[in-house]
């Protein structure tokens, strides 16, 4: 397998009004956050070595780190500075990293691979891989509580992440998915479990950037809704490419989801009729941020219709 990342954009290389293409930028805000994660910890922290290396191990996996390009993209919409906001990105790609790392545990999803390499726990051990996801959500926390952001905005955004990473958000989607391998009943059910384990960390991710930029209440309305619909038909179209992906552009496993014995939108109404939902969510979401409330909704659009019709 190859890593997902090395052919990130390659088939949206429009430019936008700045002259940059999607692809450039997304690929510039991306070696930004990889960079950063250089400088991860305080130098004097001491801890095991072997806890350092499996963290990395999956942080430097690549992926196409997107939810930290939202935030980024996010404060820029609401004409604020990436910079600002970097700190931010690169907490929402930890968070989203131990996700990965617990949901790959043979006690979850049970898979082998992962942004093109060996899972976490295959190389480190599952007691290893739980604690390496133990120490990066813990330390999202504290690079949020260290960005340098003025303190109430921080507070806003520490508050959020609570909320939409804990149990009332991932995780409470993540248990429901678990709960759902032994017989999940309709599509009312299933929605709610993609809202919650895929959507409510993009919605985090676009209402921290906003808050870097001082969005007010409509425009973190607008992103708000904006990102339900988006995070919905990313969930919808990871489950079609489950089914219809290829591996090495995936970087993970296809067939994982009917090994599990998962209730998906594939499996409830079918590719054609699921690649149709993947469309028309999108299609709803730029809708929304189009409201007037975003000030400069270019690189958000471009970037939902990127994620519509990603293969990896
Ligand atoms: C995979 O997320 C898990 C889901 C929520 C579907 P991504 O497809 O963003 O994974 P990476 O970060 O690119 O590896
Ligand atoms: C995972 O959904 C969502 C998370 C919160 C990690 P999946 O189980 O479908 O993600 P993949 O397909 O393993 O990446
Ligand atoms: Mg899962
Ligand atoms: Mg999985
Ligand atoms: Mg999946």
């Amino acid at each position: 397998m190859t890593s997902p990342g090395s052919d990130r954009t390659e088939k949206q290389d429009h430019l936008s009004a700045d002259g940059e293409s999607l692809s450039a930028y997304m690929q510039r805000q991306a070696a930004r956050v990889e960079a950063a994660f250089d400088r991860l910890f305080p130098a004097h922290w001491v801890m095991p070595d072997r806890l350092r290396e499996a963290m990395r191990y999956s942080l430097d996996a690549g992926g196409k780190r997107m939810r930290p390009i939202l935030v980024m993209a996010a404060a820029e919409a609401f004409g604020g500075d990436a910079e600002a906001a970097l700190p931010v990105a690169c907490a929402v790609e930890l968070v989203h990293t131990y996700s990965l790392i617990h949901d790959d545990l043979p006690a979850m999803d049970n898979d082998d691979f992962r942004r093109g390499k060996p899972t976490n726990h295959r190389v480190f051990g599952e007691a290893m891989a739980i604690l390496a996801g133990d120490g990066l959500l813990t330390h999202a926390f504290h690079m949020i509580a260290d960005s340098g952001l003025p303190a109430d905005r921080a507070l806003a955004i520490v508050r959020e992440l609570s909320e939409y990473a804990g149990p009332r958000g991932m995780v409470g989607g993540q248990a429901a998915d678990i709960m759902g391998e032994q017989g999940v009943t309709g599509l009312a059910e299933l929605e709610y479990i993609h809202l919650h384990k895929t959507s409510d960390l993009i919605v985090f991710s676009l209402r921290a950037g906003a808050r870097v930029a001082g969005a007010d209440e409509a425009g973190l309305a607008a992103v708000s809704k904006f990102g339900e619909n988006i995070g919905l038909a990313f969930q919808i179209q990871d489950d079609v490419l489950d089914v219809i992906g290829q591996e090495s552009k995936l970087g993970k496993a296809t067939q994982s989801d009917i090994k599990g014995m998962k209730v998906t939108y594939p499996f409830f109404i079918g590719v054609e009729r699921s690649i149709e939902k993947v469309r028309m969510l999108t299609e709803e979401g730029k809708k929304v941020l189009l409201s007037g409330h975003v000030p400069h909704p270019g690189r958000l659009l471009e970037l939902a219709d990127y994620l519509m019709r990603r293969d990896h």
